[in-house]
């Protein structure tokens, strides 16, 4: 694709000329190649232990067996350790030069947008290589924990610590949430890439970006929100943006 016709339409190339706010929302598929599996094509069917994913991945197995939680988000991190950032991660990162303003807003908890080095990356679901303190809610890099005691104890109060991702049966970060919607709301191009858009409240944004925003979908296949778009380039991310 790229080197070949322009990636979009006219209007587009016009409107990301003149772009001083620009926002951003990705999901699994900007990291599909990196090898990270999407959820819902293939990743929500994992079982682990006999458990499906909904329920070793859900806040009452936290309750339940936090050891076998934190077996589950070891093994995840240990597949998400060989991936690395792909072009459309990179090439975002290079948009935080390229625009006066870029709000980039993940559902990934894979960190590899900020592995490409994206800076203030709005982490809707939490990140896999982050704990946080049951009690307290002092955070730590995973990979500074001691390994063997699962769960690890928190620095702060010494309380076992749990994988700092939201679960099914979570809520969002109310702060990370409310700022990553402030932006939504005042931007003036609004790309949605890689998603399914069919979790909220996640899925909301581009919604809240479309009363004053162009909103353009990058995704090989046609979403809930596509009709919303003002522009749907069916295509793979780590395609297209680079060529954008
Ligand atoms: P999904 O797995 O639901 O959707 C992935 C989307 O990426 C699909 O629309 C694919 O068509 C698209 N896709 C696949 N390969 C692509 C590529 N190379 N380039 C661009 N797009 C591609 O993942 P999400 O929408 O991120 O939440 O799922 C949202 C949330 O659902 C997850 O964060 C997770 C789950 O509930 C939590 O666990 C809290």
């Amino acid at each position: 694709m790229p080197g070949q016709q322009p990636v979009g339409s006219e209007e587009l190339r016009e409107r990301i000329r003149k772009a001083r706010r620009v926002f951003v929302l990705t999901g699994a598929g900007v990291s599909a190649e990196s090898g990270v599996p999407t959820f819902r094509g293939g990743g929500r069917t994992a079982v682990w232990k006999g458990l499906p994913f909904e329920v070793i991945s859900s806040a009452g197995m936290v309750e339940r067996d936090l050891p076998a939680v934190w077996e589950w988000f070891d093994y995840r991190r240990g597949v998400l350790e060989k991936c690395r950032p792909n072009p459309a991660h990179t090439a975002l990162t290079a948009w935080q030069e390229r625009f006066e303003s870029l709000t980039l807003v993940t559902q990934n908890i894979d960190g590899l947008h900020a592995a490409a080095g994206s800076r203030g990356v709005l982490e809707l679901h939490g990140n896999i290589w982050r704990a946080r303190c049951t009690r307290c809610g002092a955070r730590a890099d995973v990979r500074e924990l001691n390994d063997r005691e699962r769960p690890p104890g928190c620095h702060e109060c010494g309380d076992p610590m749990r994988p700092d991702v939201v679960l099914f049966g979570e809520m969002l970060p109310a702060d990370v949430y409310r700022e990553a919607a402030a932006a939504a709301s005042v931007c003036d191009l609004c790309f949605v890439v890689g998603t399914s858009a069919v979790v909220y409240p996640a899925a909301e944004l581009p919604v809240i970006a479309s009363r004053r925003a162009y909103v353009v979908e990058i995704n090989p296949e046609p979403t809930p929100l596509s009709e919303l778009c003002h522009e749907v380039i069916h295509g793979r991310a780590g395609e297209v943006i680079p060529a954008l």
